[in-house]
């Protein structure tokens, strides 16, 4: 975390107590259409439900507006990811469990984020899906639009998606429902985003 969000001398964990729950990043990382936002979104509403405080991050939604201004070459989605990263560790000081839905495609890309935020604070999640099957799905159609070269340098297509190596937690939404990936996810992530008090 930068040094400039030392100034508060209100704790990370003195905003955790009071939010009772303990601040993660929760990364789900996946190609287009293989269901990050759809589980980010069961997610939220499922933590929600049991009085967690969260908050969402999308790509979609985050490229209208903060990163506006950058577009898909490897050094805009590195600045994409890194602005995202400091907008974590941001949410995190405040004791907020932050949801993270970017494709954020290459193993350094996310080794950053994790830099960014702390490895303790990280969760990797994938999102995987087959690419025949997120092109199949093509919820926006963009697929199409990048295999007719209307699109340029698309995840998948003609810009490249590393595997993460060692992910904390594979989701598999070519083989399991919306329902079954969000009871695994839950029952990994729940431990971690409880707070317990040491004493
Ligand atoms: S990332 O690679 O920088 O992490 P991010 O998750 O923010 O990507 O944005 C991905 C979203 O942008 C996709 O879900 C899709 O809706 C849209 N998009 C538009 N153009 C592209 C492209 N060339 N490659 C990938 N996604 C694109």
């Amino acid at each position: 975390m930068g040094d400039s969000y030392l100034t508060s001398k209100i704790s990370q964990c003195q905003k955790e107590i009071r939010l009772n729950q303990s601040a993660k990043s929760i990364w789900m990382t996946g190609l287009s259409g293989a269901g990050k936002t759809t589980l980010g979104l069961a997610l939220e509403k499922e933590l929600f439900r049991r009085n967690f405080f969260i908050q969402l991050l999308d790509g979609d939604d985050v490229r209208l507006g903060l990163n506006k201004d950058l577009a898909y070459s490897e050094e805009d989605r590195t600045e994409n990811i890194r602005r995202i990263a400091e907008v974590n560790a941001l949410f995190n000081h405040s004791g907020i469990i932050t949801i993270n839905c970017f494709i954020s495609p290459t193993n350094a890309i996310r080794q950053l984020a994790r830099t960014i935020i702390g490895s303790d604070k990280f969760i990797e999640v994938f999102v995987k899906a087959p690419l025949s099957l997120c092109e199949k799905r093509d919820v926006k159609g963009f697929y199409f639009k990048a295999r007719q070269g209307l699109i340029k340098e698309f995840t998948g297509i003609d810009s490249p998606f590393e595997e993460p190596e060692h992910p904390d937690l594979i989701l598999d939404t070519d083989t399991c429902t919306v329902a079954e990936t969000l009871s695994q996810i839950m029952y990994f992530i729940l431990p971690k985003v409880q707070y317990y008090p040491t004493i």
